[in-house]
């Protein structure tokens, strides 16, 4: 059985993190890992229940305080059903958001605070910590434009929210030595080989 691994994929909405989520376990599988695929908000049936609340509910239907500990109670579950079993079993965890999300959209973008939204979460990580987060970094405008009609409640914020979310992402970077900035302009096959990239780095000086 080989060594499991953590891997998270951050960046605002619509800067590729779904598409490079399935390349990036795509290649994994293809060098004989064992790949565990997961989202946030969701991955396990409560969290999947959670997701439909935070995304389905019109605008104003909850205040960021709440938000946030949503999104938390998602994650308790994902940590302790998927992936601190999974990592424990050998398997490569590639999960679609993490703790990198709330930190940047209710802690920055929402303005509760990093500090306030880390409490939060602390219980529900428990310390589970990625062994790399990569950060798929696309201008706001370049994201937006990729997204298709039909936005969620949090895409529906605007470009203003976004923006913030993206500063939070960033200033997130800096002070995170296992977070990896990676150019998200360019082709999904250009920007994979970057993540891929990353993600060996990582790995290699783990
Ligand atoms: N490198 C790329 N260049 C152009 N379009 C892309 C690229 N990567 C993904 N896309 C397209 O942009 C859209 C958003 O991509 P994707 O769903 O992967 O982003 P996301 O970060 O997961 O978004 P969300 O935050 O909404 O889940 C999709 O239609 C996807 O096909
Ligand atoms: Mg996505």
């Amino acid at each position: 059985m080989g060594v499991g691994r953590f891997i998270a994929l951050e960046g605002i909405d619509g800067s590729g993190k779904s598409t490079q989520a399935a390349m990036l376990a795509d290649a994994l599988e293809a060098r004989g890992h064992r790949v565990v695929r997961v989202r946030e908000p969701g991955g396990t049936p409560l969290g999947e229940a959670i997701r439909g609340l935070l995304l389905d509910t019109p605008a104003g239907s909850m205040g960021a305080v709440a938000e946030a500990c949503l999104f938390a109670a998602s994650r308790a579950e994902l940590v302790r059903r998927v992936v601190r079993p999974g990592v424990a079993d050998g398997a490569w965890v590639v999960c679609d958001r993490f703790v990198g999300s709330s930190l940047a959209y209710q802690g920055v973008g929402r303005g509760l605070g990093v500090d306030v939204v880390t409490d939060v979460n602390r219980a529900a990580v428990d310390g589970c910590a990625p062994d790399v987060t990569v950060l798929i970094d696309v201008p706001v405008a370049e994201a937006a434009g990729r997204r298709c009609a039909g936005d969620d409640r949090i895409e529906a914020e605007g470009t203003g929210f976004q923006q913030r979310v993206a500063d939070g992402y960033r200033a997130q970077a800096e002070g995170d030595a296992r977070m990896v900035v990676v150019d998200g302009r360019g082709s999904p096959a250009d920007v994979h080989a970057r993540v891929l990239a990353a993600v060996d780095a990582a790995v290699a000086s783990a």
